[in-house]
């Protein structure tokens, strides 16, 4: 677990609840991708941790398609650039690689503070370092030979008929 995801649960330990999920397939990642994405909301902020190829941008992929409401949106990787953002009728989206980061002060010419007022989705980020915001929906996804494990730590809100 990345040092601010633990951070987090410290912080909000009473209000916390946690589940873990196997995905079989990257369908089934998709699906519960498009759960969560159903109930996030102004604000929310998922720390989506995992070693290269572990199925975070899939995850980011099947988050935003599914909010948006076109799942042939396309959706790249933001390995170059950074950050990539989606603007939706009633929110933006805002989708970050963190792993080219120089430090947390870049940050800033990322529209980091902007992107507040949206829905954050953040891979790699350990980079965040003191940056790391204090409330946020843990995704951490573990690839296994038979699929992925998907760890999920955060409010109690995101589990509500969770499966
Ligand atoms: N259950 C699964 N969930 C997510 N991705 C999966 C799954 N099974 C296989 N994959 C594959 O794993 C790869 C994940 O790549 P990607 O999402 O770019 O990883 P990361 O962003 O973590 O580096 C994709 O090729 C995807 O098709
Ligand atoms: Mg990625």
């Amino acid at each position: 677990m990345p040092q601010c995801c633990a951070s987090i649960k410290l912080m909000a330990q009473s209000r916390m609840a946690e589940s873990t999920h196997f995905l079989a397939t990257e369908a089934e990642t998709a699906a519960l991708a498009g759960k969560l994405a159903a109930r996030a909301r102004p604000g929310d902020v998922l720390l989506l941790s995992g070693p290269l190829g572990a199925g975070k941008s899939a995850f980011a992929r099947a988050f935003i398609q599914a909010r948006s409401g076109n799942p042939t949106l396309e959706v790249p990787s933001p390995t170059f650039t950074l950050v990539q953002s989606y603007e939706l009728p009633d929110i933006i989206i805002w989708h970050y690689d963190l792993w080219r980061l120089t430090g947390p002060d870049a940050l800033h010419e990322l529209a980091w503070d902007e992107a507040q007022a949206g829905i954050m989705l953040v891979e790699w980020p350990e980079r965040l370092g003191n940056m790391c915001p204090a409330q946020a929906l843990a995704v951490t996804i573990s690839p296994n030979p038979a699929g992925r494990e998907i760890r999920l730590i955060g409010e109690q809100r995101w589990f509500l008929d969770a499966s």
